[in-house]
């Protein structure tokens, strides 16, 4: 019997990293004969430790996470519409000489909504909170999905009017913290956290009737115990939140996909992955 295809997660912490269960579980469901680990990459040796992967031939593909994802699409010798959008790349695929680069981010965000969360996002409208890789990475699948408008707010408004002007979609407009009134936001339906202000106590500087104005606060990041931010949108009176625990999972999904031609079911590893994390 041959050995199995390798594939990996690779970023820098890399410790915490969930997508080797997710990804066993995948493989279970799915009969799918293939290894799935964990590297650490150190910060500056990067292109050598992806070159050295690219030419071991056991190594199918990686997702590459924190803070490698730009690196990564250079790295890519061709590249998929949504990697060109996002400018960043979570999933490469090695296909004798070509690397493929990928970034499903987006499309974990959007089926998670769309299917998890049941909610139809055409003609939503979307405050999206950050304007660094993460958001840009979901810009340009929330367009696809016909969402009606994405304001992207930023601290720093520069940087968002940037991406709103590279992005060139009549949807866009890019606003600051202290323009976020109930006259400017009301209508948004989705609020999004994809700021890098993470797991820690720190609150966004967000009008409680914005919050309470929305259907559902989202964030991308995932934690066992609500995060500062989706504390205080239900606090606010917003009617449901949602961690980005579910993106994480549609996202691999999205990588089993391009790497072995087959969808993975997702609600299951969801609920499995939930319940680990509920039980620490
Ligand atoms: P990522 O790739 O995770 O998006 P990034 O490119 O460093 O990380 O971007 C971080 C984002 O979080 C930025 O939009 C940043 O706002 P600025 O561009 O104004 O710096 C936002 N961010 C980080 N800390 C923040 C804070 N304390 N309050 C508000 N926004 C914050």
């Amino acid at each position: 019997m041959s050995a199995p295809d390798r594939y990996a997660v690779i970023g820098n912490p890399i410790a915490h990293s969930r997508s080797p269960d997710i990804h066993r579980w995948f493989a279970e469901e799915t009969g799918q004969q293939l290894q799935y680990d964990r590297l650490l990459a150190p910060i500056d040796e990067f292109p050598a430790v992806l070159e050295g992967l690219r030419r071991d031939a056991t190594f199918r593909g990686l997702n590459v996470t924190v803070p490698f994802k730009v690196q990564a699409f250079n790295f890519a010798t061709r590249h998929s519409a949504r990697a060109l959008a996002a400018g960043a790349v979570n999933c490469l695929k090695f296909d004798d000489d070509v690397v493929l680069g990928d970034n499903t981010d987006g499309i974990g965000l959007v089926n998670d909504l769309q299917v998890r969360l049941g909610l139809v996002l055409s003609g939503l409208s979307v405050l999206l909170l950050g304007a660094g890789g993460a958001s840009r990475g979901v810009l340009q699948p929330l367009l696809d999905a016909g969402v009606s408008r994405i304001l992207m707010c930023n601290r720093h408004v520069g940087k968002a009017q940037a991406l709103v002007l590279q992005a060139a979609d009549p949807r866009l407009s890019a606003i600051g913290y202290a323009q976020l009134d109930a006259a400017e936001c009301g209508e948004s339906n989705v609020i999004i956290n994809a700021t890098s202000i993470g797991l820690g106590a720190e609150r966004l500087p967000l009008p409680a009737n914005v919050l309470a104005r929305a259907q559902l606060a989202y964030d991308m990041v995932y934690s066992a115990r609500p995060t500062a931010f989706l504390q205080q949108a239900h606090d606010a009176g917003c009617p449901l939140t949602s961690d980005g625990l579910g993106m994480l999972i549609e996202q691999a999904a999205e990588s089993f996909l391009i790497w072995r031609g087959v969808a993975p079911q997702t609600a299951p590893v969801y609920r499995r992955l939930r319940a680990l994390l509920d039980e620490r």
